[in-house]
């Protein structure tokens, strides 16, 4: 196991932290501050309660077993669902997010599983897609085809042999990617993956989780969704653990080793020592 170093720019040494509290994200670098967040679907309640700091350039992994609240937690972040009750702090003010749109408009992305990407258009057509830019009153084909090249260059992204290749044609892998860099080239400031590296191999899964890396090497926050906790502790800086719509744990992933992250994520507890966060009643 692997444990990857906190970035030493984005959070401030912790000194002695109450054990049940989170032990500490700068208050400067939070981009991102759940506070109290519930969600109710008629009896079941989804959410309870939840806490999170979701700091910039720095990769948050958010864990948990089936059913345990994942999904709903970034769907109230991305304005698909409505929380029940609680705030939502966006560099440090209140914010409401109605829609999807309005998410975008704060600079949140999301990546869901299933992509969305079109099979039957081109790398450039699918980055585009409801943002084409005109010229003239036509598409500009050749500045989208530009753009598009500048930032999947940027993101490193080198495999994709041709930007006007149908997204069909691509490898897993490289689909994951230009969703990626689909959900950045609009000055995204937070981006939300969810379960990324699910269907991909081996060396994909490496290119995939170096995108990543890249993106909060570049400040942004990445709220990460992984049932696979080997790439949780290659990619991931900080861990949030939910259990029965609590959050249960969260910190640096320096306190945690598999064996704990299972304890938290299999039972809601863990005796081995990472910092814990009393679950919500
Ligand atoms: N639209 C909905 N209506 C009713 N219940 C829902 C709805 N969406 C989620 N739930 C319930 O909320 C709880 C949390 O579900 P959620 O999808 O957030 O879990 P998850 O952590 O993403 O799980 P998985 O790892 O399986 O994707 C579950 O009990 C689920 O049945
Ligand atoms: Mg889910």
């Amino acid at each position: 196991m692997t444990n990857a170093p906190e970035s030493s720019s984005t959070s401030l040494p912790v000194v002695g932290p109450p054990a049940h509290l989170d032990s500490g994200v700068s208050s400067s670098s939070v981009l991102l501050e759940l506070r109290g967040i519930t969600k109710s679907f008629g009896a079941v309640q989804a959410l309870k309660h939840v806490d999170l700091e979701v700091p910039a350039g720095q990769v948050t992994a958010l864990i948990g077993d089936n059913g345990a609240g994942k999904s709903t937690l970034i769907k109230a972040i991305a304005g698909i669902y409505a929380p029940t009750s609680g705030q939502i702090l966006w560099n440090g003010e209140e914010v409401h997010v109605h829609s999807p749109r309005e998410a975008e408009q704060l600079g949140i992305a999301t990546v869901y599983q299933d992509l969305a990407l079109c099979d039957n258009l081109d790398v450039v057509q699918n980055m585009f897609l409801g943002h084409e830019e005109t010229r003239y009153h036509q598409l500009d084909e050749i500045s989208m085809e530009l753009a598009a090249k500048k930032v999947l260059a940027d993101l490193s992204v080198t495999t994709v042999k041709s930007v006007r290749q149908k997204v069909a044609s691509l490898s897993g892998g490289q689909r994951q990617s230009i969703a990626v860099a689909k959900a950045v080239m609009r000055d995204s400031k937070l981006v939300i993956l969810d379960e990324p590296t699910a269907a991909l191999g081996v060396s994909q899964t490496a290119q995939v989780l170096g995108l990543i890396h890249t993106l909060a090497s570049r400040g942004i926050a990445v709220l990460l969704i992984s049932h696979n906790l080997a790439d949780v502790f290659v990619v991931a800086d900080r861990v949030a653990v939910m259990y029965l719509g609590n959050l249960v744990s969260s910190g640096p992933i320096s306190d945690y080793d598999t064996a704990s992250a299972v304890d938290w994520i299999t039972t809601g507890a863990s005796t081995r020592g990472a910092s814990t966060m009393a679950p919500a009643s």
